[in-house]
C-alpha cells in the first residue's frame, strides 16, 4: 500500500494546522498564489520555484524532479533554483524545482524521537571503522549489531573505536573465529543458500535484542552498504513518521558508481549512484525495516520480514512517497578494486553449472575472465602472455572499470544521481 493515500487527509489537516500554510489560504485563495505543499514522513514541504527562478525560503530547501533530489541549508531567505546553487545536478535533462521546508507535521511533532538500529554479517568488510562511523555519526542509527565471521580483525577494530561507540556497538563472534581460526574450510563462499540462513539467523536474533533495549526500528544491511537520506534527515526520526498500522518499510537500493579502478576509500570517495534498478549488477529488491514491537514476525530472506503464516506485513514503500524513496541503501559493490579481484579469483573455481545458474551477468562475466586469467597464470604464462589475455593488472583494471565506473558504455547521465554525504562533518 502506498503511503501517500494513508497520508491524503492527514495533509490537508497539516495545512490547516501549519500556521504559514494555514494563513496563506485564509488571506488569499486565488489559485496563482497557491503554492503546493507535501508532506513527506512528518515534515511539510512547500513548492517555492521552478529552475531558473527565485524562491523564497530560509532553511532546508530541496532541488529536483520526481524521485531525484538533492538538499542543502540556505540562510538568505531567497535562493536562485538552479544547478549553480546546489552545485550538482539531481535530474539530468530534466525541468526541476525547488520545495522549502516549512514545519513539522502535527503527528511528527508529537511523536517521540525514534530509534533505530542496524544488522549485518560481516565477513572481511572493505572498511568497518567508516560504515560504523557513518551510521552513528551521521545516518542517526542508535545501536549496530555484527555478526563477525572467519574475520578476528572486526574485535580489534571495535576494541579501539571510542568508549561511546563502543557502547553503541554488539558483536558477535562465530565459534570458530573466537578461537581464531579460520572457518572458511566449512563454509564455501559461493554457497549462497547457507549464507542466507546465517543472515536470517541473525536477523532474528538482533530483533530480540532490540525488544530488550527499546529499540523502535531494525534494518539488515550488509557490510557494503550505506543507509543514505537525501535530505539529511535521521533515519530514526523518518521511521517514527510511519504511522503504527505499518509494521515494515520497503526501503529500495541503488548501486554506487566510483570515480575510477585507483578508488581505495569506496564510501568516502563515491558521489554518484545509478538509480536505473535495470541496469543494476546485483540484487534490486531493495532492504526493509522491520518495527521492532510486531510480534511473531520473522525474515524471509536478507531483504524482508513476514508474519508467523508467512503472509505478508502491513508495509509503506518508501519509494512510493512524494519525493521518492527518503531512506535508500546505497550498495558499494565490488570495490576497491582489489577486493572484486580477490573475490572472483576465489570463485575462479566455481562449476559452470554454478555460474550458470547466477544472476547477474556482471557476476558471470568476472567469474569467467578470472577462469581464464587463474588458469593460465597457474599454467605458468609469462607476464607477455598474460598481457594478450588481458589479464595483466592494467587491462583487469580497465575490464571492472567498463562495469563499475562512469565508463560502463550502458550509464547514461540519466541514470546518474548526486549523493551528498559531508564527510568533512562525520568523525572518523
Ligand atoms: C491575492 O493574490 C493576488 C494574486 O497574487 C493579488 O493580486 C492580491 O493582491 C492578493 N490579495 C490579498 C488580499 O493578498
Ligand atoms: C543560476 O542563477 C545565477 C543567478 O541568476 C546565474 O548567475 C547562474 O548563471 C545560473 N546558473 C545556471 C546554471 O543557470
Amino acid at each position: 500500500m502506498s503511503l501517500a493515500r494513508f497520508w491524503v487527509c492527514r495533509l490537508v489537516l497539516a495545512l490547516f494546522c501549519c500556521p504559514v500554510l494555514g494563513y496563506k489560504l485564509r488571506s488569499n485563495l486565488s489559485q496563482s498564489d497557491f503554492k503546493p505543499a507535501r508532506e513527506e514522513l512528518g515534515v511539510v514541504w512547500q513548492h517555492c520555484a521552478v529552475e531558473g527562478s527565485e524562491c523564497p525560503c530560509s532553511g532546508l530547501v530541496r532541488f529536483g524532479e520526481g524521485d531525484r533530489w538533492v538538499a542543502a541549508e540556505h540562510a538568505e531567505g531567497k535562493l536562485m533554483c538552479n544547478v549553480s546553487t546546489f552545485q550538482e545536478d539531481p535530474a539530468f535533462n530534466r525541468r526541476k524545482e525547488c520545495w522549502c521546508a516549512v514545519g513539522q507535521s502535527g503527528q511528527t511533532a508529537r511523536a517521540s524521537a525514534g530509534s533505530a538500529a542496524i544488522v549485518t554479517l560481516s565477513r572481511h568488510p572493505p572498511d568497518l571503522n567508516t560504515w560504523i562511523r557513518y551510521h552513528l555519526h551521521y545516518a542517526g542509527v542508535e545501536h549496530i549489531f555484527i555478526k563477525s565471521e572467519d574475520s578476528p580483525e572486526t574485535a580489534e577494530l571495535i576494541r579501539q573505536l571510542p568508549t561511546e561507540d563502543q557502547a553503541k556497538v554488539t558483536l558477535w563472534e562465530s565459534a570458530a573465529s573466537l578461537l581464531g581460526v579460520s572457518s572458511s574450510d566449512s563454509r564455501p563462499q559461493d554457497d549462497y543458500t547457507t549464507l542466507q540462513a546465517r543472515q536470517t539467523a541473525v536477523m532474528a536474533r538482533a530483533k530480540q535484542a532490540c525488544e530488550e533495549m527499546h529499540i523502535d526500528w531494525l534494518i539488515h544491511i550488509d557490510d557494503d552498504e550505506l543507509l543514505y537520506t537525501p535530505q539529511h534527515r535521521k533515519i530514526g526520526d523518518l521511521l517514527a513518521a510511519v504511522p503504527t498500522a505499518f509494521l515494515q518499510a520497503y526501503l529500495p537500493n541503488v548501486e554506487a558508481v566510483y570515480k575510477s579502478a585507483e578508488v581505495q576509500s569506496c564510501f568516502m570517495q563515491t558521489d554518484k549512484v545509478n538509480v536505473n534498478r535495470y541496469k543494476f549488477q546485483s540484487y534490486a529488491n531493495g532492504k526493509s525495516a522491520v518495527r521492532v514491537g510486531a510480534k511473531e514476525v520473522r525474515p524471509a530472506g536478507p531483504h524482508l520480514w513476514r508474519d508467523g503464516l508467512n503472509q505478508d506485513l502491513p508495509s509503506v514503500h518508501m519509494d512510493q512517497e512524494p519525493f521518492g524513496p527518503p531512506i535508500i541503501v546505497v550498495h558499494y559493490e565490488s570495490c576497491p578494486f582489489s577486493r572484486w579481484q580477490d573475490k572472483f579469483w576465489e570463485l575462479g573455481n566455481t562449476s559452470p553449472e554454478k555460474v550458470s545458474q547466477i544472476p547477474f551477468p556482471f557476476y558471470r562475466t568476472s567469474i569467467s575472465k578470472m577462469q581464464i586469467c587463474r588458469s593460465n597464470t597457474e599454467s605458468g604464462k609469462d607476464a607477455r602472455e598474460l598481457e594478450m589475455l588481458g589479464c595483466d593488472q592494467a587491462s583487469l583494471m580497465q575490464f571492472w572499470s567498463q562495469w563499475k565506473t562512469e565508463a560502463n558504455p550502458s550509464l547514461t547521465l540519466e541514470d546518474l544521481m548526486p549523493i551528498h554525504i559531508p564527510w568533512e562533518k562525520i568523525a572518523l
